[in-house]
């Protein structure tokens, strides 16, 4: 379904069905030993969408699929992505911020993975519906975070700054942001607007991470659409092209550099070669190339 100014979701529809995709990404990258989240699999079998449990299983032939999957290349990107983003939390943690702020949260359970500094608070944003599943979920497995975990169960298009502070976070402190996988479901102002607040709320030496697509018809081409009828047959839902906002948008890097960052960037092959890594050639994962990994140190 189309996107709507208000529209809301779990973690089985619409934006938040692709959280527990990319969860279940994550899940064959913890396989395959690149990251360590034992969360992934639990809590992508939670929310129960047969199309992520029957992949997992193995009961569903992924290539036939999309002939450009296979389980290591999911799971090297995942790698790629997972770690960029937790280096964004240990870098800044390793430089003294103890107040961390994940937004878009969905499935990401970094406030019960990461060894957080003793007196470090995380801060976990997203829509009201996927926070409460992820917490009463984790809580029933018996997870502890391993910081002072808060959440702040408001939508990215509403004043979530004043949730925040209202959760107990201060902006006078250095903070660790990530933005993971968020942009291209917000209208492109509203993506402005996230990056003006971040930068309202940041103390200098504050830290934030997110990635840049410079160009998101890839995800409503004919591959795309294929894929997405394939995936039907096994009665998935997603749609990327009908979730996503698109049209021209801010250069992320130009935006954070405009708004006293000191930004760097990292395109797909080189993030894939530092990981040790080889960025798929082929075609249509080529297009992913011009894709990057931002990070930023307030000045
Ligand atoms: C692709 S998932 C990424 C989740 C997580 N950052 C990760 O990488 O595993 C997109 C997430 O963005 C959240 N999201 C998108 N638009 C949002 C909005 N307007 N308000 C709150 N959350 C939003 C969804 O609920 C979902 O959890």
């Amino acid at each position: 379904m189309a996107r709507t100014d208000n529209d809301t979701w779990d973690l089985a529809s619409s934006v938040g069905a692709t959280a527990t995709m990319v969860a279940s990404q994550r899940v064959l990258a913890h396989r395959e030993g690149l990251i360590d989240d034992p969360f992934a699999e639990p809590l992508v079998r939670a929310v129960g969408m047969d199309f992520f449990i029957q992949a997992l299983d193995g009961e569903i032939d992924l290539e036939a699929v999309d002939p450009e999957f296979n389980v290591r290349r999911a799971a090297e990107g995942m790698a790629v992505r997972t770690r960029h983003f937790d280096r964004l939390f240990t870098d800044a943690a390793a430089a003294g911020a103890r107040q961390a702020v994940i937004l878009a949260a969905g499935l990401d359970a970094r406030a019960y993975r990461l060894p957080w500094p003793a007196g470090t608070t995380v801060f976990e944003v997203d829509q009201p519906e996927v926070i409460e599943f992820k917490t009463t979920t984790l809580d029933r497995l018996g997870a502890q975070p391993t910081a002072d975990r808060r959440t702040v169960a408001i939508d990215l298009r509403e004043d979530w700054p004043k949730a925040l502070c209202d959760t107990g976070f201060d902006p006078s402190q250095q903070t660790a942001w990530i933005a993971e996988g968020l942009l291209i479901y917000l209208p492109p102002e509203a993506q402005d607007l996230l990056f003006d607040r971040i930068t309202d709320l940041s103390a200098p030496g504050s830290r934030v991470a997110t990635e840049h697509i410079p160009d998101v018809t890839m995800f409503s081409d004919e591959r795309s659409q294929r894929i997405a009828e394939r995936m039907k047959k096994y009665g998935s839902e997603i749609e990327m092209g009908e979730l996503i906002y698109h049209g021209e948008r801010n250069d992320v890097v130009e935006y954070l550099t405009g708004h006293g960052w000191i930004v760097s960037a990292k395109t797909m092959p080189e993030a894939y070669a530092a990981n040790g890594f080889t960025f798929p050639e082929e075609e249509t994962i080529g297009m992913f190339a011009d894709m990057s990994y931002v990070a930023a140190v307030k000045s």
